[in-house]
């Protein structure tokens, strides 16, 4: 193992963290995690569209760790926009002057949306699906692609892309061809970073069904009700395998197999 990734880790380190998505569910679960997990000097960014959400997140954060230890800064962006795709990469490129010295850069690209789940004949209106794609699949290749910029390799600093994901990323779902497209596209996406970039570990991670306002859309899409997991479950095993950092670059692991 080289310096660059090293294995078993207790922190996550002096860290400047990008969560989108922050503002409930899976990627307040991980806000959360992260913040316990870092060592101070460490920033944290939290993408979504609401404001308000985010900024209560905000407070509660603060309750447990000062502003010497995590500034915590909120970008309230629709990643779904070029506009909000710039808005958070600049938002970076200001706190970065906050935290020069940062030896971990861990962006995790957790903001999704289900979108139609009707029959794959449906899509004819080729504006719904291609605004669907773009908020999946192209904002995050974007997104990433801006604060990779902003962070370049440095000696002594680690970079990790987390990309959620899916069990339908892998497996097809009658009705759901838009959800699995995307899942499927950025598992790729995310491939194609770690075997362009070996100085940044990359790592496509499948949470299992979870408590969320996507379940509770899904339950009433559909009538099905599944058996699913508290957020901080997957949280705390995505937790792991980022202090254990011994997973291989590229891969793509699921919370039921870990
Ligand atoms: N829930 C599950 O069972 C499950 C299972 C496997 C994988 N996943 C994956 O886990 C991730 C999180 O899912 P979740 O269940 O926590 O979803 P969720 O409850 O629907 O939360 C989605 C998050 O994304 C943000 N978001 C949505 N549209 C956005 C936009 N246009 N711009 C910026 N932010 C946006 C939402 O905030 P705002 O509305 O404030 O923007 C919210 O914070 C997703 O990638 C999902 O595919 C979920």
């Amino acid at each position: 193992m080289s310096d660059l990734f090293p294995a078993k880790l207790r922190t996550l380190g002096r860290c400047f963290c990008i969560i989108t998505g922050a503002s409930r569910g899976f990627g307040w679960a991980l806000a959360h995690k992260v913040s316990h997990l870092v060592q101070p000097g460490s920033v944290l960014l939290l993408v979504a569209r609401s404001e308000a959400l985010l900024r209560t997140l905000k407070e509660e954060l603060r309750s447990f760790a000062s502003e010497r230890e995590l500034h915590v800064h909120c970008v309230a962006a629709d990643l779904s926009t070029r506009d909000g795709v710039n808005a958070t990469v600049a938002a970076a490129k200001r706190e970065r002057a906050l935290a020069d010295d940062v030896d971990h850069v861990l962006l995790v690209n957790n903001a999704a949306s289900l979108g139609d789940i009707s029959g794959f004949v449906s899509f004819t209106d080729l504006e719904q699906v291609t605004s669907y794609l773009s908020f999946n699949v192209s904002s995050a290749l974007a997104l990433t692609a801006g604060l990779l910029q902003v962070f370049p390799h440095a000696p002594g600093r680690r970079r990790t892309v987390v990309n959620v994901s899916s069990v339908f990323a892998l497996q097809p779902l009658q009705s759901w061809v838009l959800y699995c497209t995307a899942k499927a596209a950025r598992g790729m996406m995310f491939r194609v970073l770690a075997q362009e970039e070996p100085t940044v570990k990359v790592l496509s991670y499948s949470p299992g069904p979870m408590e969320t306002e996507m379940q509770e859309e899904i339950r009433r899409l559909t009538g099905i009700s599944h058996r699913l997991l508290p957020c901080h479950e997957p949280a705390d095993k995505l937790m792991k395998l980022l202090l254990d950092y011994d997973f291989r670059s590229g891969a793509h692991l699921d919370f039921f197999d870990v």
